[in-house]
């Protein structure tokens, strides 16, 4: 090659390189996108047109505008020229959640086959949105439609996600969360285009749904008189009052908010154990018939709801009774999780039940247990999931696992055909800490966004068929030592990015070093939104990238703990 052949080489490759990089950075990465040339311009005078049906996306891409750019398009289902149009063409064949987006120099349009899909194409035009320079002094109203309008850039994606179930879980019960977090928590699963919000509502330290039929749950169960200081089982005690509950109307509200950005909850009532504070308000709950008080410190208690005692299965239906008509979800989670035997060994009615039965341990006892709530809940129509635990002694017949204690349980369950989900500890626990120098009180672990970013949901030693029975995986944040929204950020970002690609983009689009570079962008999107957000979050090898982020390591501090002043965006 001619020196001046090898410079030109140089030029295109720096170019395209440069070209590559102003690409907006879509998270989580499409199936398909072809860049074109030219772009579309959004100004105050753009209109949505779209069919009342595809209104919540329309609700959320305005209220998403007003709040975060300062405006707001005029929505109409007539069809007009140089519009943005939502439209969806049921289609039975389709790919759940597919959607196309075209942009050009005289439209958008986002086609899809559902409502969902419809939904998720603007997502991701949320993503083509210019990421406005940030300040911690001007968020909001940078880029005024006045000031020459948004430029989109032409693109055609075509998508669809790899897995349909795309979770994350929410603890409430170690610390408590307020309706308002609740939903932007939704907000930031929805700009992920995720589906699932697994919500923990019941724990030992603290039980947070009304059930109108047991008051004492929520007089007395939703309270703890103080916490542990530091690391269990604690240095001293915080003695301060910490609790709080969702009554059913702030249930339903969230159930809705959460529809309309096609996002199920999964409600968890655990059992037989997690269940003290259930024993403080209730104590013949438990095998000793109390007294029993909601703990301040964490880890595995002993205490748990009597198996031998029938008015305990009585009284988890009347629950269930009240907390399923909340919930549309076709599965509701019922723990099964770390329940120590040591209670039924020592109770005449455990041993008593056992005996009738025939059972021979107490691990049989549990999945009696967790079976006679399982017939209950199929009665009902619906299906239950837990925690891998409830595989040992054997399983009941229809449930959904967890797979939390690594991979094993699912391996295990997707082998005895059962539907599973993957949230091993290793790898998605967002309560473990993103640096090995956290001077942040964490409970432990080290789970850096690479690794979150390398997961793979299909477990080694799966074949195809049984591949199928896993729906997909979950990040769980448990919060011990998350006690107020901020720190549930700095422990979600940027992990929730990384777990996004992991769910929705195909296996064979996973690049590291291109999600690094999409990152820098990601990160400002953080910041557009006031979310706070783990920084130092890697030692990215790209000086490309090193640069980018430098920019935006100014407003790290000066994020911190200003949660309490957003409202919500819906
Ligand atoms: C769990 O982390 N105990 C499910
Ligand atoms: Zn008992």
């Amino acid at each position: 090659m001619s020196k001046y052949l090898r410079l030109f080489a140089l030029l295109v490759l720096v170019t395209a390189g440069v070209f590559a990089q102003e690409h907006p950075a879509i998270i989580p990465m499409p199936l398909n996108t072809k860049w074109g040339n030219g772009s579309f311009v959004i100004t105050a005078n753009t209109v949505i047109v779209a069919d009342t049906a595809d209104r919540p996306s329309v609700d959320f891409f305005n209220s998403y505008l007003q709040r975060f750019y300062g405006f707001h398009l005029r929505v109409q289902s007539a069809s007009s020229a140089r519009a943005i149009h939502f439209s969806t063409i049921s289609a039975s064949d389709g790919e759940p959640g597919e959607y196309s987006l075209h942009v050009s120099d005289d439209n958008i349009t986002i086609t899809a086959g559902s409502h969902e899909g419809n939904f998720y194409g603007m997502q991701t035009l949320i993503q083509l949105l210019p990421v406005a320079p940030f300040t911690a002094s001007t968020n909001g109203l940078v880029i005024h439609p006045d000031a020459g309008g948004m430029t989109i850039p032409a693109v055609t994606i075509y998508d669809f996600p790899r897995f349909k179930y795309r979770g994350l879980h929410l603890d409430v019960g170690r610390h408590f969360f307020p309706v308002d977090f609740v939903k932007r928590y939704i907000d930031y699963m929805a700009l992920h285009k995720l589906n699932y919000f697994h919500w923990h509502l019941t724990e030992d330290q603290g039980w947070r749904v009304e059930i109108k039929k047991y008051p004492r749950l929520t007089e007395i169960g939703a309270w703890r008189s103080g916490t542990i200081i530091g690391h269990h089982p604690g240095t001293g005690d915080d003695s301060t009052r910490h609790g709080g509950y969702y009554t059913q109307d702030q249930i339903r509200e969230v159930v809705q908010y959460a529809a309309d950005r096609y996002i199920t909850i999964i409600p968890e009532i655990e059992m037989p154990g997690h269940a003290i504070a259930a024993l403080a308000s209730y104590p013949s709950l438990g095998c000793t018939g109390g007294p029993y008080s909601v703990p301040h410190n964490f880890g595995v208690h002993k205490e748990v709801f009597c198996a031998g005692n029938d008015s305990v299965f009585s009284f988890l239906q009347d629950v269930l009774d009240e907390v399923m008509p909340l919930f549309p979800s076709k599965y509701i989670h019922i723990g099964g999780d770390e329940c120590p035997k040591d209670s039924w060994k020592a109770c005449p009615k455990c041993q008593a039940r056992m005996k009738t039965l025939g059972l021979r341990n107490e691990e049989e006892l549990q999945s009696y247990f967790i079976a006679r709530i399982e017939k209950y809940i199929n009665s009902k129509g619906k299906q239950i999931i837990g925690w891998d635990e409830i595989l040992e002694g054997g399983v009941a017949p229809n449930a959904t696992i967890m797979s939390w204690r690594g991979e094993k349980g699912g391996v295990e369950a997707a082998k005895q055909h059962h539907n599973v989900i993957m949230t091993p500890g290793e790898y998605v626990y967002f309560d473990h800490s993103q640096t090995r120098n956290d001077d942040s009180l964490t409970i432990g672990g080290y789970l850096p966004l690479d690794k979150v970013y390398k997961y793979e949901p299909i477990p080694a030693g799966l074949n195809d068929e049984e591949a199928k029975y896993i729906l997909g995986a979950q990040a769980n944040l448990w919060s011990e030592y998350m006690s107020n929204p901020a720190k549930v950020e700095y422990m979600l970002f940027p992990r929730l990015s990384a777990l996004s690609e992991v769910l929705w983009s195909p296996k064979g689009a996973r690049d590291w070093k291109g999600f690094q570079h999409r990152m820098a962008t990601q990160y400002k999107r953080y910041a557009l939104w006031h979310a706070n957000s783990y920084q130092i979050w890697f030692q990215p090898a790209d000086a490309a990238v090193q640069q980018k982020l430098g920019q935006w390591q100014d407003y790290k501090f000066g994020l911190m703990m200003h949660w309490g002043t957003y409202s919500q965006w819906g």
